[in-house]
């Protein structure tokens, strides 16, 4: 019998039982909703609701369900819709009657919202420490490579040289962002909707506060009918987690570029790549492309949702249960995300050398020599425009900013039509100077502020990277 079945006189057609269920996914919650149902009968108890003994039985029975549940020797029947129905007649098999007294003063809607944000409450908590892992792997491979040079880009092209460790190091900063979102959208969920009942709140004089305490919540929702229809906390952990695959699908990205042998930078190992069925050549970065196409799927979960409840009048709507298919699912890629993206930093190859011959291509250092003229008196507008003058030359003749000849520094800074420069064209020495200034080490070095890509600052980042990290872990 089904247990709102009072006032039908009919079974409900096979196609609606089959469209309406929703076992098969909510089951997830098991744990969460007897942890909830534990909490409101001692609630029902200490309202006078229930004597002691029949606590004892309720809690006793709950237990043993718990238990159950955790080594999978539950029998999830498809007729009884949903999980809390499940575990509700599941209990009645083993207590009996009294089982029945288990859903006073309580609906599965604060139910459904109770149990939902217990378990993304836990979701949270593990993202947390994927994203940390997955910062260790960053911060690591950091280290191990401190003195890789990247050709930095604009637009796609080569603009400035940077440490490998820095662009890595910009990851680290997201995830931290992540991080602090995650914490953010976890405190807003932490209130408890159970005493809300179906929409009006319970009809008995529950202590709602004392239940929450016990469910481990930071307190109690306000206001019934928003306590059972509101899902912004869905949302809001959704939007985290979209931008936190957003993040890795971004450094996936990069990952595939540099392990083509165009740019061969890196090279994955063979435990994270995969082949072609064809082409006996191939081995392909399939982990890093997979991350970046479900960053597709879990910013669909985001939209999913805010759609679900764009149009949903108050109280609680069917709608609703739409929620858990995209927040489970979205939860399970992100830390299955990073914890393959953490696996594949971990045993990435780098290629320094090619990196480093990369970033010396494409005159990178331009703007370093530009700052060694200002830095003797040229005005930067004047520098930029003799700088630029000269990489047209040096393009020409096919040499590197660090090679130019002194014949072509002085027609630069002398065609200039600055007084400053021409005087700085006839100096002993400027030569060398600006030749000095061009190499990658001393264009690395000259971005010495906080932020910057100067090796002292990055292994000063570096160094309170992997401090937080082992804070963390401690
Ligand atoms: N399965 C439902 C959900 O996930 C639980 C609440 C159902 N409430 C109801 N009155 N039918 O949202």
């Amino acid at each position: 019998m089904r247990l709102w079945g009072g006032r039908f006189s009919e079974e409900n057609d096979e196609r609606v039982a089959d469209f309406t269920r929703s076992i098969e996914l909510d089951r997830e919650l098991a744990a969460d909703d007897i942890a909830g149902s534990i909490a409101h009968v001692r609630g029902l108890a200490r309202a006078g609701l229930l004597t002691e003994d029949e606590l004892g039985e309720l809690v006793g029975g709950l237990n043993g369900l718990a238990e159950a549940v955790a080594s999978g020797a539950i029998d999830w029947d498809p007729a009884l819709e949903d999980v809390h129905l499940n575990l509700e007649s599941a209990l009645a098999d083993r207590i009996g009657a009294i089982a029945g007294k288990l859903h006073t003063g309580r609906s599965r809607n604060d139910q459904v919202a109770t149990d939902l944000r217990l378990w993304l409450r836990r979701a949270i908590d593990r993202l947390d420490q994927a994203l940390l892992e997955f910062e260790g792997a960053l911060v690591g491979l950091a280290e191990r490579e401190g003195t890789a040079v990247l050709p930095g880009t604009t637009h796609i092209q080569p603009a400035q040289p940077v440490l490998f460790a820095h662009h890595l190091l910009a990851y680290v900063e997201m995830a931290e962002r992540d991080r602090g979102r995650l914490a953010d959208a976890r405190r807003r969920a932490n209130v408890s909707p159970l005493g809300s009942g179906a929409l009006a709140g319970a009809g008995y004089p529950l202590d709602r506060e004392a239940t929450a305490t016990e469910l481990g919540f930071d307190g109690v929702t306000a206001n019934s009918l928003d306590a059972v229809g509101d899902r912004d906390f869905v949302v809001e952990a959704l939007a985290a987690i979209a931008l936190g695959m957003v993040h890795l699908s971004r450094l996936a990205e990069e990952i595939t570029w540099w392990s083509n042998p165009r740019f061969g930078f890196v090279s994955a190992s063979d435990a994270f790549s995969t082949g072609s069925s064809i082409m006996p050549n191939k081995k392909n970065p399939d982990p890093a492309e997979l991350v970046r196409g479900r960053a597709a799927r879990v910013v669909g979960a985001l939209t999913a949702v805010l759609t679900l409840l764009k149009g949903l009048p108050l109280g609680y709507q069917r709608d609703l249960q739409e929620d858990k298919a995209p927040l489970f699912d979205a939860v399970s890629v992100f830390e299955a995300s990073l914890g393959v993206l953490a696996g594949m930093l971990d045993t990435l190859t780098v290629d320094r050398d090619r990196m480093r011959s990369a970033a010396d291509e494409g005159y990178t250092t331009a703007t370093a020599v530009a700052d060694a003229l200002v830095r003797r008196g040229i005005p930067f507008r004047v520098a930029h425009h003799v700088v630029g003058s000269l990489v047209m030359q040096a393009e020409e003749a096919g040499v590197g900013l660090d090679e130019v000849p002194d014949s072509m520094i002085g027609l630069a800074l002398g065609a200039s039509g600055d007084e400053g420069a021409k005087t700085l064209a006839a100096e002993e020495g400027i030569g060398d100077t600006l030749r000095a200034a061009a190499s990658l080490d001393s264009a690395l070095a000259t971005c010495d502020v906080i932020g910057g890509t100067a090796p002292v600052r990055v292994a000063e980042a570096l160094r309170a990277a992997r401090r937080r990290l082992g804070d963390q872990a401690g």
